[in-house]
């Protein structure tokens, strides 16, 4: 392997805040070994996803897949029921882009790479709520969801979805396109869900969909709220749910029409 390649992968090891003699040397078995977990973590994502697509073998993709260090994992935030439901959905209305926020380890990028004719985008904060993120080395995993499949564009956005600058990066590389799907699964607060609603809504193709993951109230969080702000947003449009259990105290899907009136 070249110099500068192992330059790269250390250095995107190292990249991750400011950590401690410890961390960095803790740090250092991942990085040496990248290149070798990367090799070994794409050969095992393209012999699962060499099966025919369907929601549950998506979801089965995100169970089985076994990969190695930073590239180890790509479990869901999701119920299995509501996640195959939301996919088979979102397929069924063949959209060209797809934007979430709220990455996390991968599970719903997948399913939206795979459907997406255009363009697939995802937006994470890292070290933020309720997840947290991942390592900038994943990233190149990522881009593995859609090398199979030519003229599909992966954007990738480490950073804060309330920060209307990064909206307006990507609102530029759209570049005329719209948003016919917006995933919202990112900070949780009623006033993150809202802001996220309000910022990035006005980029969503009129008529197309917004959804939200935990619309179901949280037995245990406190902070996650989502299900305030959908019982406000669900008044103005035509809408519809997606929960395994009433009682299950978390996740539920909420999927909004947006009809072409923007807030
Ligand atoms: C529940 S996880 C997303 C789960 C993922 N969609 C899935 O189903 O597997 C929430 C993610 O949102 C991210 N997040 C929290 N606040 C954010 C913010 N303000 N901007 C962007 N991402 C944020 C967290 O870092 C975390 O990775």
């Amino acid at each position: 392997m070249a110099r500068s390649a192992a330059g790269e992968w250390l250095s995107y090891g190292m990249s991750v805040g400011r950590p401690s003699l410890r961390n960095r040397l803790g740090r250092l078995y991942p990085s040496l070994f990248a290149p070798l977990h990367f090799h070994l973590s794409r050969v095992e994502l393209r012999r699962l996803l060499a099966n025919e697509f369907s929601s549950t073998g998506l979801w089965r993709t995100t169970c089985a897949y076994r990969g190695f260090g930073w590239f180890a994992d790509i479990s869901a935030w999701q119920i299995e029921s509501e996640y195959c439901e939301l996919v088979e959905w979102v397929a069924r209305q063949r959209p060209r882009v797809i934007l979430e926020i709220g990455t996390a380890k991968g599970a719903t990028l997948l399913a939206w790479s795979r459907i997406a004719s255009e363009l697939v985008a995802s937006v994470d904060l890292p070290g933020g709520i309720h997840g947290g993120g991942y390592s900038p080395v994943k990233e190149k995993l990522f881009r593995e969801f859609v090398t199979d499949r030519p003229g599909v564009e992966m954007l990738i956005f480490r950073g804060d979805s309330h920060d209307s600058t990064l909206c307006d990066r990507v609102k530029a590389v759209l570049g005329g396109r719209t948003i016919d799907f917006l995933f919202i699964d990112g900070d949780h607060t009623y006033a993150g869900v809202s802001r996220d609603f309000e910022l990035w809504t006005p980029l969503v193709t009129p008529g197309g969909h917004v959804a939200f993951h935990d619309i179901v109230p949280h037995r245990e969080l406190k902070d996650c709220q989502v299900d305030h702000f959908w019982r406000e947003v669900k008044a103005g449009h035509p809408n519809f749910e997606i929960i395994a259990d009433q009682q299950q105290g978390w996740a539920g899907i909420g999927v909004l029409e947006l009809s072409g009136l923007h807030p």
